[in-house]
């Protein structure tokens, strides 16, 4: 059994739309043999971390970056998991109000020096989200299972 690791700040209802969305796309039926651990952001350790096979990684943009919470989990695993965690597939999904600039940016600095390597550029979705949006979060999720999983 893979397992994949659900890592989020979800401070609003539009957050956690998407959240769910992604849950629910990798958690799936036509996916076999993975497994989805869900962790706050501010709960998840590098144990988490070093436990499972991939991530998903969602945050809202506050202040031009991630949130506080996520760079918090990413401070505090980041050395203990480097060396280990090399080349495991992430995903990422972040929420903003009008600009994910900056967070897009981080999150690609933060998993280029894990060497971390992407399944597919972020979802990012602006104001509050549509069905499109949701739809891309649960294929987001379906996309890490699969890269983990056996369709
Ligand atoms: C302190 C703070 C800073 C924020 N900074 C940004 C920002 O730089 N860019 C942006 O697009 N949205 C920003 N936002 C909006 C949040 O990303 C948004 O509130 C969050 O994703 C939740 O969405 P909702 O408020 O529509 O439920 C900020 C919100 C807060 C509370």
């Amino acid at each position: 059994m893979k397992r994949l690791l659900l890592v989020h700040h979800t401070p609003s209802p539009s957050v956690q739309a998407m959240v769910e969305a992604v849950r629910a796309g990798a958690s799936t039926d036509e996916i076999r043999g993975v497994e989805v651990v869900s962790r706050a952001a501010l709960a998840a350790t590098s144990v988490d971390v070093l436990e499972a096979d991939g991530y998903l990684l969602g945050s809202p943009v506050n202040l031009g970056y991630l949130s506080g919470a996520l760079k918090h989990f990413f401070d505090q695993i980041y050395y203990p998991c480097l060396e280990e965690t090399v080349r495991r597939p992430f995903g990422a999904f972040l929420h903003g109000n009008n600009d994910a600039t900056g967070a897009v940016r981080a999150l690609e600095a933060i998993t280029t020096g894990l060497s971390w390597k992407a399944v597919q550029p972020p979802v990012v979705v602006t104001g509050e989200p549509g069905k499109a949006d949701l739809e891309a979060c649960w294929e987001l999720g379906a996309i890490m299972a699969a890269e983990l999983g056996d369709v």
